[in-house]
């Protein structure tokens, strides 16, 4: 694999050996001293041009881990300030002899037209509404381990919120449908994608309709920053259709688990106090974002050698 830039060009076996090489990626991070020589004398960039917290943190951390050597783009510091274009800033990073960009944008497609322009390996860490295939690893990781299964035949996975906008949604729609989980999103009509009729999944605009039939109960952000206009005509009314209170929960199965990509709007779609909620699963998403990133980086960049280096992560 040379770059990871969305679900449906990873495959079902490219997901599944990643997800299997994050199980070995738990393993070392629970070591007194986590880190392996895995990528040494490899750098990794991290480019990006829209906010993150958890992403970046990981990303950096996962490449730390596995002895890279890393690099921080921070735009507002970078000569994008004085006009250079996103070609000129790949082309100049690509000179320095990076291994890997990891790149998040607002611009859908962002991830596969730098890759045209570098010889490096680029990870897709978020374009605009498309896709966040390490989040769909995540997440699809996260739930194999609370569940204690592999496949998730006979599973329904229920994604709420703005779904127009969330290119977590489109990652995981592909990634869990492709290990065998049913798929239901509930939306106001406004936060559905046009095209969601040709997607493999059902729609509800209901979500006490649902809530007994899910397992798996994933909440997302109103993404008002990628909002042209307002596309809920009161918040209260959408925490009042859409978000997750105590009586909300009480109708959900015993064993469904609750899932949040973050960040999260406290009083919009989690009214709840997640902390009090019997299977969140929230913590462990942000806790697996760490391995999940280091099989990432480690598939991409480890090489020939590759065989060699799994013995160092592998205890
Ligand atoms: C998501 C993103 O940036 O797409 N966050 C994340 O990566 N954990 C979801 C969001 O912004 O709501």
């Amino acid at each position: 694999m040379k770059h990871l830039r969305s679900i449906d060009e990873l495959g079902h076996d490219g997901l599944v050996r990643l997800l299997n090489l994050t199980q070995h990626m738990v393993e070392v991070n629970r070591r007194p001293i986590p880190k392996v020589p895995a990528l040494r004398g490899r750098t990794v960039v991290s480019l990006f041009f829209e906010d993150s917290t958890r992403t970046r943190l990981s990303f950096e951390t996962a490449a730390k881990r596995l002895s890279a050597d890393t690099m921080t783009f921070s735009v507002s510091t970078s000569s994008v300030n004085k006009g250079e274009s996103l070609r000129d800033t790949v082309e100049t990073i690509t000179d320095m002899g990076v291994d890997a960009f990891v790149i998040r944008h607002k611009s859908t497609g962002t991830p596969w037209q730098i890759s045209e322009w570098t010889t490096a390996s680029v990870v897709n860490a978020g374009d605009g509404w498309h896709q966040h295939p390490t989040q769909a690893l995540v997440d699809c990781f996260t739930v194999r381990e609370a569940l204690g299964v592999e496949r998730f035949d006979g599973l329904t996975l229920t994604i709420v919120g703005d779904i127009k906008h969330s290119r977590v949604a489109r990652s995981n729609i592909s990634a869990f449908s492709m290990l065998g989980a049913k798929v239901v999103l509930v939306a106001p009509p406004t936060l559905l994608p046009p095209d969601v009729a040709h997607w493999p999944v059902e729609v509800s605009n209901r979500l006490d309709d649902v809530l007994a039939r899910t397992d798996i109960l994933y909440m997302l952000r109103l993404q008002s920053e990628r909002m042209a206009q307002g596309h809920v005509p009161n918040l209260r009314e959408y925490a009042e259709l859409f978000g997750l209170d105590a009586k909300r929960v009480a109708k959900l199965p015993t064993r469904a688990v609750v899932m949040h990509p973050g960040p999260m709007n406290r009083g919009v779609e989690m009214l709840v106090d997640p902390s009090t909620l019997p299977n969140s699963l929230i913590h462990q998403q942000v806790s697996n974002g760490v391995a999940v990133r280091m099989a990432v980086l480690f598939d991409l960049l480890a090489g020939e050698s590759s065989a060699a280096n799994l013995q160092q992560v592998t205890p």
